[in-house]
Parts: C-alpha cells; structure tokens; sequence
C-alpha cells in the first residue's frame, strides 16, 4: 500500500443486486479505486443479521466476488475480502460495543424499518449492525466511505465511536468522511416512486436486477409507474419520471437539463424505452463477465484468500492499538 488516502466501503450478500447498489456503490469504487487504496468487503457476517438459508448465503457471497470483479475491482490496485475471513471485525465490534449506547442504535431508520419488516426475528445483531459496520470502517483507518443515502446515519455513527474512543482513551481512529454521490445516491422502486429501490422487494418489476437481459430490463422500464402528465422533467411532483431521469444520467453522464432538453416533446413511451436501452446496454457486459468469474471458483476463493491475507495485516494493526489503549494485555506471540 502506497501512501494514498484508505477508502472502504462494504456490501451485503443478500441477493442478486440491483442498478441501485451499482449506480449508489459500485460504480463508484472503481472510479475511486485509483486515487485511494481501496478496500472492499463482503459484509457476509451483517447479512446474518436477516435469517438466511446457508446454502443461498454461500452461494451469494461467489455472486458478490465475481461481481465486484466484474464491475472493475481491480486486486492488483484495491482489496477485496470477506468480513468473515478477517476476524478482527467481530472483536473491534465488540470494544465498540463497549462505548455504544442502546439508545442510539434503536433510533436507527433502518433498525426500525427491519424491525418492522422481520417482526419474528429483531434479534440483538439487528440491532446492533451499525457497530459492526463501524468496526469494517475504523480498523482500516479509512478516510473516505462510498455508499448510498440509506447508509449516511450508520456512518454518522462510526464517526461518533471513532470520536468518543479518541476523547477517551487517546488518539487512535482517523474519523471517516462519507462519499455520496448526489445523481444516484438513492434509486427509487419503478412500481413506487416513494420507495427506494430494493433487492428484497416481493414485486420483482420494483428493480432492475444486475442479472436481468435486456428484455426483461425495457419490459420493466416500460410498466414503471409514471405521473399523469407528459412532460419529461425533473421535479417533486413528479418522482416516478424524476427517478427514471436521474437513471437516464447516472447511465450517460448527462446532466438534468441536457436528458430534459434531448427528451423534450417526446412521449413516456419513447422514454422509458430510451432509459431501458441505456441501462441495458451497460449491464449486460457486466452480467457475461460476472457469469465467467462465476465459473472458477477456484480463481474467487485465490482472490478472497489474498484479500483477507492483506485486510487481515492492516486490521490487526489498529486492533493491537485499540486492545493496549484499553488495558488489555497483548498476547506474547
Ligand atoms: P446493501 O444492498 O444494503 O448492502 O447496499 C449496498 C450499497 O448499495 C450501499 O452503499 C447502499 O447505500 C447502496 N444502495 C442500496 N440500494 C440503493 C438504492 N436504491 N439507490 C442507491 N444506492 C443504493
Ligand atoms: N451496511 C451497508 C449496507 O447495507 C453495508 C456495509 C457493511 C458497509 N459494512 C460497511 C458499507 C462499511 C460501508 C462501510 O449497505
């Protein structure tokens, strides 16, 4: 690692992702991934928070690798790892624990949202994801996160345990800036404008998976929930065309008023199909590369076990820090 800034961010594997996760998260990390030393993890141990079915977990955590892979991680410029592998998580979590209260973690929109979606199962890892979350972040002395809008209150919080555990005991974390990019920050659900975009949703035309083909991806565009009338514009009386805007330029790179000027005195209909064919045109490479990757487990598992061997040194180093700070006493190895 040379001496650029750490970036870190995380995802869950929990399913095939969506646009959402691509355009809020992983079209950034490879943007960022030259200017930073970037980690990226497999949040595989916050996925457990949700009951899993082992086999799909296993299944999923490949999914997310070859992914990762394929959307332009480089591991010879960033790490990739799984959070399980690299078992200083759990133990910066638990510390963390230490100087949390449960207050501010039952306050948490996405506590009280899964709370309410898994009534059966608000088990104590539900509740305390966001310590988890912080402990990925602080071990690596990251100075920049990339994520969607969803995550900016849990990394609200890492900053104020790396806050609090300075003013108490020292020195020790950097504090963690978020990076949020403002177009594709939150994709909202094509059947409900008012949601946001989610791989969990039952209604599987809510979101366009990174696996669907290009039909099923304009099949979907053209039943997304639109607004009475026929103008193509951005604004808040209008979130389904808006939503479908801001995609437009998050796949271009145009900016509102360009997308608004190129679609002006069309129909929703050409529009939507115009939106389809963009996003398309850009996932559908991703998926062939992904299925590839996908094929050599034996090349996935050489490529985590590196990246947790890499993770694993750095992690340790700020453990170590963290364990003396404490008053505990260090294992003599
Ligand atoms: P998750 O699937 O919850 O592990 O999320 C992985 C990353 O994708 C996080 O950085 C989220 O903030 C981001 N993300 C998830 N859904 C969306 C969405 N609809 N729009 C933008 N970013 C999202
Ligand atoms: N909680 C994040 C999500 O659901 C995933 C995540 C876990 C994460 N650890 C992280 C993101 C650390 C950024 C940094 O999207």
């Amino acid at each position: 690692m040379d001496d650029k800034k750490i970036l870190f961010s995380a995802i869950q594997p929990s399913g095939i992702l969506t646009i959402g996760n691509y355009l809020g998260a992983l079209q950034n990390f490879k943007k960022l991934q030259d200017d930073y030393n970037g980690i990226f993890a497999i949040a595989d141990l916050h996925t457990l928070t949700v009951r899993q079915q082992p086999s799909v977990l296993r299944a999923n955590v490949y999914q997310l690798a070859a992914l990762y892979l394929a959307c332009g991680i480089d591991v010879s410029k960033s790490i990739l790892f799984a959070q399980s592998h690299v078992s200083a998580h759990a133990e910066l979590a638990w510390i963390l624990n230490t100087i949390c209260y449960p207050g501010e973690l039952s306050r948490m929109t996405q506590f009280k949202d899964k709370s309410k979606r898994h009534e059966d199962n608000i088990n104590m890892g539900l509740m305390d994801y966001p310590v988890l979350m912080a402990a990925d972040i602080l071990l690596y002395q990251t100075e920049l996160v990339p994520v969607g809008a969803d995550q900016k209150q849990h990394l609200e919080l890492s900053r104020d345990l790396a806050i609090r555990f300075n003013n108490l005991y020292g020195e020790t974390f950097k504090v963690p800036e978020g990076y949020i990019s403002k177009s594709s920050a939150r994709i909202m659900s094509l059947a409900d404008p008012t949601r946001k975009m989610s791989k969990s949703d039952a209604n599987l035309n809510a979101f366009i998976s990174m696996d669907d083909d290009k039909d099923t991806i304009i099949r979907k565009f053209k039943r997304a929930v639109t607004d009475s009338d026929n103008k193509i514009v951005v604004s808040p009386e209008k979130p389904g065309i808006s939503n479908l805007l801001s995609i437009y330029c998050a796949f271009t790179g145009l900016t509102f008023e360009q997308a608004q000027e190129y679609f002006e005195g069309k129909g929703y209909g050409d529009f939507k199909i115009a939106v389809g064919e963009v996003v398309a045109d850009k996932i559908d490479p991703i998926r062939l590369e992904k299925n590839k990757f996908l094929s050599d487990k034996q090349y996935l598992d050489s490529v985590l076990s590196e990246g947790a061997n890499k993770a694993e040194r750095l992690a340790y180093r700020t453990l170590n820090k963290v364990y003396k700070k404490v008053g505990l006493v260090l294992r003599n190895r």
